[in-house]
């Protein structure tokens, strides 16, 4: 299968100097393209600014803001059997972004934000029989809300993380997550490694393809 993994956060520029952005590391995504590679899936992975090293083997695409990955997913869509959104993409950026640095005595405290492109709204019209598999991190009513996005973004799978705890979600090396499917079966699964999470995923993501 060609596997379409994106991971990371996006950083929305204020200025050239200044950006918002969010505390994912990348390590999942990172976890889950490297776990692919390792079952022979050929793999693109498309990620925001990270401190990580690509794993061999896998076809790297480096972006910086949600419309470059947007436009990046978009492009390697139509060649993929699945795309796994494992990104923290930020949900809203600044409206405008200055050329210059920005002057302490220009701003008033008060930032103008839009909305970024929902990503995995956008590429519904390419589905057909692509699995797509989308993350939901949350810190309070997990399993609730990750299945509002799995009915709202049209989703085959979604891996809802309960991101208050310490040892899961952003940054470590761990996470606990429930997986859940479109018909609504729900397995709840242990602390592990993100390693390990990615192989329970791609187990998923396998059977999905063969049912
Ligand atoms: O990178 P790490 O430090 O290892 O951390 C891993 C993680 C916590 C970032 C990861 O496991 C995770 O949960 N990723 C999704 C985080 C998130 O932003 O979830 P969300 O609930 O905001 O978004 C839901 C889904 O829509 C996600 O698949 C997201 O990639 C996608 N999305 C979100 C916003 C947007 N504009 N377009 C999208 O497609």
């Amino acid at each position: 299968m060609h596997i379409l993994v994106t991971a990371g956060p996006t950083r929305e520029a204020l200025d050239p100097v200044r950006f918002l952005s969010n505390r994912s590391s990348g390590k999942m995504g990172f976890a889950i393209a490297a776990a692919a590679v390792g079952r022979g899936h050929t793999v693109t992975l498309v990620s925001g600014p990270v401190a990580l090293t690509p794993p061999d083997g896998v076809s790297y695409v480096p972006v910086e803001s949600a419309q470059d990955m947007f436009v990046a997913v978009k492009a390697q869509v139509p060649d993929c059997d699945v795309l796994i959104m494992a990104a923290a993409v930020a949900d809203w950026r600044p409206t405008q972004v200055s050329e210059q640095k920005l002057k302490k005595s220009s701003m008033d405290g008060m930032l103008s934000l839009e909305r970024t492109p929902d990503i995995l709204a956008s590429v519904q019209a390419l589905k057909g029989s692509r699995v797509y598999v989308g993350f939901a991190a949350e810190t309070q009513s997990v399993e609730a809300e990750a299945r509002r996005k799995l009915n709202d973004k049209g989703l085959d799978l979604i891996v809802a993380n309960d991101v208050s705890r310490d040892d899961a979600g952003f940054g470590v090396d761990t996470n606990v997550a429930t997986l859940i499917a479109r018909n609504g079966e729900a397995e709840s699964l242990p602390l592990m490694s993100k390693a390990d999470l990615a192989e329970a995923i791609l187990d998923r993501i396998e059977a999905l393809r063969r049912s």
